[in-house]
């Protein structure tokens, strides 16, 4: 069996916890392959409403086993904390969770440097959730790294401090006041021991070998990927369908579907070009309804209209092989819907997605009659409004790409698969 995908078109936050939670039932494994508690995925069942940040989103279904991959960054206090809450759900997430061997650890010296960094850099900030996840990934590429394997090694401890007093040299060059708390870390990391450590490349090549069925769960979006994001405005990892390959140690030929997941409008939390962002009462109204605050830091979220000619380059660089767009109830008392089709340029008009998004370009919108009605109790596609099967058949053309799932509420069970 190959491994399926389902992956951001966006700036993050388009519902991919929600949806993995939903489909997780055809699978075996779910497993992340990069990001780290940057990352904020809700999840709504039952009575249950969490937010994961480390743990894959197939963790609520008994039979599924779940892999924190080797592209991943992990905070052993940030996973102790969301650990301790999903036992308190009465999961045996012990038996349910492995973890690569190969992973990075998050140290709080680089949350202190992830903070430092971004007070440096004032007006052009990148708006960073904070959580350490640049500076640990420089520390990997740069081959300084601590790995989750290195736990287990009898000088873990004078690796870490070798590490940390890197970091002090190193945050000497900014102005910035921190005290540094290592007891969290340390608390974090005896927690972690519980799990098994594993080579998750072999584990997850022998299950696809044996037909397991597995779902690689993406974090973050395309746009905020380290190559083909809106540099330098991104997060520090390849949130694209080639971070599989490199985060869970999956060859190229082994990929099967590569699911696209988009919001029926656009959000982006932090600094950064956004063409169709509504800094106006429309944006107002898309936060209110659509409930658009960061889900990891709380943060407002900005608001605009779809945006057709970045998504086209989103499911390029991926090969989505199928569309899921979520939130659209979010649009039910909307008269009219807009779409950006088409980008105005200094040189003209243009759909091809440009190497930088000044403030020059400007959306060419094509509008939409709203369907004026409530959406969220509906599970069948064909009872959808005539309006809004027009919007999702819009979008199917331009991208030529079958829209398969549509979500209509924040709950498991509001999901329409066609
Ligand atoms: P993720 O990071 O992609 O997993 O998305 P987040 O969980 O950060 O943000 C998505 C937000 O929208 C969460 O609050 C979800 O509960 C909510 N949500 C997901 N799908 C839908 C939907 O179809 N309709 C509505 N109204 N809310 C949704
Ligand atoms: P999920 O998985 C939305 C954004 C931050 C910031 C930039 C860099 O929930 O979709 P970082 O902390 O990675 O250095 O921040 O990326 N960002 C996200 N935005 N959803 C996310 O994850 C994000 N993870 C990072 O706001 O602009
Ligand atoms: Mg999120």
């Amino acid at each position: 069996m190959k491994t399926d995908v389902l992956l951001g078109l966006q700036w993050g936050d388009e519902g991919k916890g929600k949806v993995v939670d939903a489909i997780t039932r055809n699978y075996d494994i779910v497993t992340r392959f990069q990001g780290g508690p940057n990352a904020g995925h809700s999840l709504k069942f039952d009575n249950v409403s969490i937010v994961l940040h480390t743990v894959p989103s197939g963790i609520f279904h008994p039979e599924t086993l779940n892999i924190i991959g080797n592209g991943v960054v992990i905070d052993p206090s940030v996973m102790r904390e969301e650990t301790e809450s999903i036992t308190a759900l009465g999961v045996k997430i012990r038996d349910r969770l492995m973890i690569s061997k190969k992973a990075h650890l998050i140290i709080p010296t680089h949350r202190i440097i992830d903070a430092a960094s971004e007070a440096s850099k004032g007006k052009t900030k990148i708006g960073s959730t904070l959580r350490g996840i640049g500076p640990a990934y420089m520390d990997k590429t740069g081959r300084n790294g601590l790995r989750v394997g290195d736990i287990l090694e009898p000088d873990f401890e004078a690796r870490y401090e070798a590490l940390k007093k890197k970091h002090i040299a190193f945050l000497r060059q900014f102005d910035y006041e921190y005290s540094c708390d290592e007891s969290d870390f340390f608390e974090g990391i005896e927690h972690l021991k519980q799990f098994e450590f594993i080579d998750s490349e072999n584990a997850l090549n022998s299950a696809m070998k044996s037909r397991k069925r597995i779902l690689a769960e993406g974090a973050q979006g395309t746009l905020l990927d380290i190559d083909f994001g809106t540099y330098p405005y991104v997060t520090s990892s390849n949130t694209i369908c080639a971070g599989v390959c490199t985060g869970l140690g999956i060859p190229p030929r082994a990929i099967g579907e590569v699911y696209g997941i988009f919001k029926a409008y656009c959000t982006r939390v932090g600094s950064g070009p956004f063409v169709t962002e509504q800094n106006n009462e429309t944006g107002e109204k898309l936060r209110s309804e659509g409930r658009e605050f960061g889900s990891t830091t709380g943060r407002p979220r900005r608001t605009g209209w779809l945006d057709l000619v970045a998504l086209k380059y989103a499911t390029m660089i991926n090969g989505v092989t199928q569309l899921i767009m979520t939130k659209a109830d979010v649009l039910d008392s909307f008269d009219t819907i807009k779409v950006a089709v088409e980008y105005e340029t200094a040189g003209g008009r243009t759909d091809v997605f440009p190497y930088a998004l000044n403030e020059n370009i400007r959306p060419v919108y094509k509008e939409f009659k709203g369907w004026n009605t409530p959406v969220s109790h509906i599970r069948k596609y064909e009872e959808l409004p005539a309006e809004f099967r027009a919007y999702v058949e819009f979008v199917e053309q331009e991208t030529d790409i079958p829209v398969k799932i549509v979500s209509v509420g924040p709950s498991r069970s509001e999901t329409i698969v066609r």
